[in-house]
């Protein structure tokens, strides 16, 4: 990980940094989404930042029949929609010369060839040297297959031909088995530092301003444990229903959704240990203790220490919704959860015995990804005999979107002649300081690709630890099939078993009012 340090008050995005090396991006399943509302705007922000190298391309790998000018053609009319900025023609020139197309089948061997002689081509007229990146934005039943073919063409082959990487998109496996024998099958063919799985959660700036937080900031880390901290509680909610994902999501569900991967990556950046570089392997050693220290459910505690729902008709704010049993490519008489809560605990010594409580969903009342870390009550014995009658917990949040900041809750003297006490908020605004350019969130993680530093991707035992932990939910919730679904009404904060997790041990969530600014 490069930290190139910057004084607080400067207001300009950071772009120092090299320029990544001279590549080939290879995108398979380019006809997508992904490829027009992030991939593309975010090539384009990082060309604008100077931070791609002026020996670049891009191959789209789809099966529609197209032709590269007509590729360009598709891809230029859409940047202006989805780029994150207003599009300087030159510099979109500039991009579109370099990018080409290849109408093929994934799981056709014959698509290869032409991709090798596609990429010498490339090699040849744009200085690309060999070094080619390969992101996997397919349905993932393609991963294996494609990196099996890649490795049959000799297109991973690194040995003095300039480096080859593959980036794979989530979902990675369906649950533990599945995950290892992805693991192993694509281990057949690529070195574990070929691989890049990709989380598009470490892309965000405020998910990556955790560690510095934490660890560039000497007066948090005295604190940051199990004596000061009481409990923590991470809420990603979505007003959003399943839109037109049905088809997966009801297969998926919220928890294989949400919860092994980027709820996990949350999880990992607020309890990890410092780690003694930022090199990828220190960093990334340090978050798979974290997920190995987390205890896997018994069947018990899965019955007593997580809650799932489903979202029925509703209001979003104020339009009706449908339930989800309606939406499209949904089963009428679907088991599906799209809202999950849970309570964990780490088993280590910084965190023994306080809970991380977890919440995530769909049609929830507000857009909102939150880490809430509440503090432990100061003695009130001083207090005793003054008409307060309870003290307020310092609260730190980290507001990680759409709001970006952080806020610091203490009790302050109502002024007055008798002594009262009101909780007050410190707070920071990314906005307020940083002037930096909207981001498409992917802008780093393909830099870096670029550049081999794979800190902010998972690796192989990460991802299949994070299984391991989900995996007692998944077997139990599968055995008892939920009775009550749907259980919770669009435009509500889940199921009422969900603020009953918490009132069971004395506490509730920070709810929707203390939580927005
Ligand atoms: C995706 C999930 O990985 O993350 C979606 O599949 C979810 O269901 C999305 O909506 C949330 O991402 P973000 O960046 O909008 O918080």
């Amino acid at each position: 990980m490069q930290i190139a340090e910057e004084p607080a008050t400067t207001n300009r995005p950071t772009t120092s940094g090299r320029p990544g090396d001279p590549c080939v991006m290879v995108i398979f399943g380019a006809s997508g989404d992904l490829t027009k509302r992030k991939l593309i705007p975010a090539l384009y922000n990082l060309a604008k930042d100077n931070l791609l190298s002026k020996e670049f391309a891009i191959v789209g790998v789809a099966r529609n029949e197209l032709s590269s000018e007509q590729f360009r053609d598709l891809i230029g009319k859409e940047i202006s929609e989805f780029a994150t900025t207003k599009v300087d023609p030159d510099l979109w020139h500039w991009m579109s010369r370099r990018i080409y197309y290849l109408t093929g089948d994934f799981d056709d061997q014959q698509t290869y060839p032409k991709l090798i002689d596609l990429l010498t081509q490339i090699d040849q007229q744009h200085g690309t040297r060999g070094n080619y990146f390969y992101y996997l934005a397919t349905a993932p039943a393609f991963f294996a297959p494609i990196v099996k073919h890649l490795g049959v063409a000799g297109l991973v082959t690194e040995d003095n031909h300039g480096w080859r990487r593959v980036i794979i998109e989530k979902p990675f496996g369906h649950d533990y088995d599945s995950a290892r024998s992805l693991n192993k099958e694509i281990r057949q063919v690529l070195d574990e530092k070929q691989i890049y799985r990709i989380d598009h959660y470490l892309g965000k700036e405020t998910v990556q301003n955790i560690l510095i937080f934490r660890f560039a900031n000497g007066i948090f880390e005295p604190i940051w444990n199990r004596r000061y901290i009481d409990h923590v509680e991470i809420t990603v909610a979505e007003t959003v229903g399943v839109e037109q994902r049905g088809g997966y999501y009801d297969k998926a569900g919220t928890l294989r959704d949400m919860v092994p991967n980027h709820i996990f990556q949350l999880i990992c950046l607020t309890a990890m240990e410092p780690p003694i570089s930022f090199d990828a392997d220190v960093v990334r050693d340090e978050q798979a203790k974290i997920l190995k220290a987390i205890s896997p459910m018994s069947d018990e505690e899965v019955l007593t220490r997580t809650v799932r729902g489903q979202y029925g008709e509703g209001l979003e704010g104020n339009t009706r919704v449908p339930g989800y049993r309606t939406e499209p490519m949904v089963a009428p008489d679907s088991r599906t959860e799209t809202f999950v809560a849970m309570k964990l605990f780490i088993d280590n010594w910084r965190w023994a015995d306080v809970p991380f409580y977890l919440r995530t969903g769909k049609r929830l009342p507000k857009r909102v990804t939150e880490i809430v870390i509440q503090f432990k009550r100061a003695p009130f014995v001083l207090f005793r005999k003054t008409p307060v009658d309870r003290l307020e917990q310092n609260r730190l949040v980290l507001h990680l979107q759409p709001d970006e900041g952080i806020s610091l809750r203490f009790g302050a003297k109502i002024p007055g002649p008798v002594v009262q006490i009101g909780g007050v908020d410190m707070d920071f605004n990314y906005a307020d300081y940083f002037n930096a350019t909207p981001q498409t969130g992917y802008e780093r993680l393909l830099y870096d690709c670029m550049l081999g530093d794979a800190t902010l991707f998972q690796r192989s035992d990460q991802v299949e630890t994070a299984w391991h932990v989900v995996a007692p939910i998944l077997d139990v919730w599968e055995a008892l099939p939920p009775r009550r679904f749907p259980n919770y009404a669009a435009g509500t904060w889940g199921p009422p078993e969900s603020d009953e997790l918490l009132a069971r041990d004395g506490r509730h969530w920070s709810n929707a009012n203390d939580l927005s600014r």
